[in-house]
């Protein structure tokens, strides 16, 4: 059985997601380990709701990117990590841990990318007033929301209704990063 890391800074909806699919036995993984950049986010309350292992830190409290970024690749190390998935980790992935497991981290991002990186996706487009949303699961490199995609799925959405657009992002989020995931822990 393989053993997977979520990161995550906030609700937590894909990490529940995923970890309900490797309970159910849909994906041949365990979530091994939750790593979060608040202590005080709810993904914090559901690893352990479910009895899952989190190391939450804060990031002030170490003299650099480098020093945590250490930190968490000891933590993934010691709980066998052979895959990580940003879901709504709001800080960039550095040097320290792109060198320890570049090309096993993947992240999912509330936009067809590359239209709209970075962290208001969603305000920017409807701010342009696109008429297709979507969702892109890619690989993380050094660039923000940059590397290779993976997976997308869209739909087609006429309005101004932002809690209803958010609402389909996250159930198609939770379908799409479950099946992507479990096609690479398969397909490798
Ligand atoms: C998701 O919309 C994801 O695409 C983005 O952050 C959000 C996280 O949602 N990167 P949740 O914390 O999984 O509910």
């Amino acid at each position: 059985m393989q053993r997977i890391a979520v990161f995550a800074s906030g609700r937590g909806s894909n990490f529940e997601a995923i970890a309900a699919a490797a309970e159910r036995g849909d994906l041949p993984a365990e979530v091994a380990l939750v790593v979060s950049d608040r202590p005080d986010a709810e993904v914090v309350a559901r690893a352990a709701r479910r009895g899952i292992d989190c190391f939450a830190f804060s990031p002030k409290e170490y003299a650099s990117k480098a020093d945590y970024e250490r930190e968490i690749v000891a933590r993934l190390d010691a709980a066998g990590i052979s895959l990580v998935c940003l879901a709504g980790y709001m800080r960039l992935v550095g040097e320290t841990l792109l060198e320890a497991y570049g090309g096993r981290i993947v992240n999912i991002h509330p936009s067809l990318l590359p239209a709209f990186r970075g962290a208001h996706a969603i305000e920017q487009a409807i701010a342009a007033g696109v008429k297709v949303f979507g969702v892109t699961i890619h690989e993380v490199d050094a660039s923000l929301d940059g590397g290779r995609i993976l997976a997308q799925r869209a739909f087609e959405y006429d309005g101004g209704n932002r809690a209803e657009i958010e609402r389909r992002i996250h159930e198609v989020e939770h379908g799409l990063y479950v099946e992507t995931i479990r096609w690479l822990l398969t397909s490798e």
